[in-house]
């Protein structure tokens, strides 16, 4: 069997030792005669599996003992909307600062709960740079500051935490959209009120969304809040309040091991995450046939878009690329040209094979 490049923005590779390792105990889990699929919850089994994921995790992050680690359902697209359900109970306004098209989306859940306030856009430069510290101006009456670390579509992140802006206290909790760039770095969780991320990109199988949120932001929920959606139920219940997604936290718990102990930790996968960028952009900037167009202190190491100088190249681009092994190169639909999503278990290789693609195909037809 070969197993091939994956490029994909999400659902997105897996590390192959996970893989191999689920494919050992996917019908007999250390000896208990079934697969993790068909425990129960509540089993002692799925329990250790469980707190062992969660203790990883924090672990990898860092997380500090005042903040509650949830394994939830619903992709971060729930979190748009559990967000302002949980923190708006003592009234204020969200304030949102906008980079892409995940943020808007994010705007626009507030909106569905009474409005947002866009404390800054990146619209007026069309997408390419995150707004700079002082241009950001909150609503006097600020609730929380929500922001989106890397657009996955735009491949557009954060150069810095937008924490020192001009009117925030420590009464506005900062909020942030880490779908597509959690676990790739080391973090200073004590930061963030609420960080958020689906798990289909860094971490692992779709189907579970992480959120690490700070105790002292449980009191806040509206009335109305919907069970499933509050987080200090979630958080009192241990994320079972009803039945989780067990395959996808026993998954995600691999991959927290795989980074602990295979790759040694945040330290060294933002090396190596750093060296594959680099390759690919430091590729880009030297050909005069691709070009990416975020500004060089913005751009992601996770989702690295770039255009063909001749568009009507692409979908031979594509198809080559393919047939080379090398996996959804496709840019998202609403941007098109193409889009190389580097996450953790992209491998230094892997970029090595798309580059040398890359300039073989300018040669050919550059
Ligand atoms: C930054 C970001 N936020 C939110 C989402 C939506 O995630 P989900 O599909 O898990 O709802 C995505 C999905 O690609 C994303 O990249």
């Amino acid at each position: 069997m070969t197993r091939t490049y994956n490029f994909c923005a999400g659902p997105a590779a897996v590390p192959t030792p996970v893989l191999e390792r689920a494919r050992e105990e996917l019908l007999d889990y250390q000896d208990r005669g079934l697969s993790v699929m068909e425990m129960s919850h509540r089993s002692p089994e799925f329990v250790a599996i469980a707190e062992t994921a969660e203790a990883d995790f924090r672990a990898l992050l860092q997380v500090p003992d005042n903040y509650k680690v949830l394994f939830l359902q619903g992709g971060a697209s729930a979190q748009f909307a559990m967000l302002p359900y949980n923190l708006l109970g003592n009234g204020g306004t969200p304030n949102y600062l906008y980079t892409g098209i995940w943020g808007k989306k994010a705007i626009a859940e507030a909106r569905h709960l009474g409005g947002a306030h866009i404390a800054a856009s990146s619209e007026a430069n069309g997408l390419t740079a995150v707004p700079r510290p002082q241009d950001i101006q909150l609503s006097a009456d600020a609730a929380y500051l929500h922001y989106t670390d890397n657009e996955t579509i735009g491949g557009l992140a954060f150069d810095y935490i937008p924490e020192s802006v001009p009117g925030r206290s420590e009464e506005v909790p900062l909020c942030c959209d880490m779908s597509s760039s959690i676990l790739s770095a080391p973090l200073d969780v004590s930061r963030f009120g609420v960080i958020y991320a689906g798990a289909q990109k860094n971490i692992g199988p779709a189907g579970l969304t992480m959120v690490i949120v700070r105790d002292d932001l449980l009191d806040r929920a509206k009335p109305e809040t919907p069970t499933m959606f509050n987080y200090r139920v979630m958080a009192e219940n241990g994320s079972m309040y009803n039945t989780p997604p067990t395959y996808g936290w026993y998954l995600a718990g691999l991959v927290f091991d795989w980074l602990k102990n295979d790759i040694g930790g945040l330290d060294a996968m933002t090396a190596i995450n750093d060296r594959k960028a680099s390759r690919l952009y430091g590729a880009i900037d030297a050909s005069g046939f691709y070009s990416n167009p975020i500004a060089p202190l913005n751009r992601s190491r996770m989702n690295v878009p770039f255009v063909l100088a001749d568009e009507s190249l692409n979908a031979m681009f594509l198809e080559e690329a393919e047939a080379a092994g090398l996996l959804n190169l496709k840019g998202h639909r609403s941007v098109g040209g193409m889009r190389a999503s580097l996450y953790n278990a992209v491998s230094e290789a892997a970029v090595e094979a798309l580059v040398d693609f890359m300039s073989d195909f300018e040669k050919r037809h550059g």
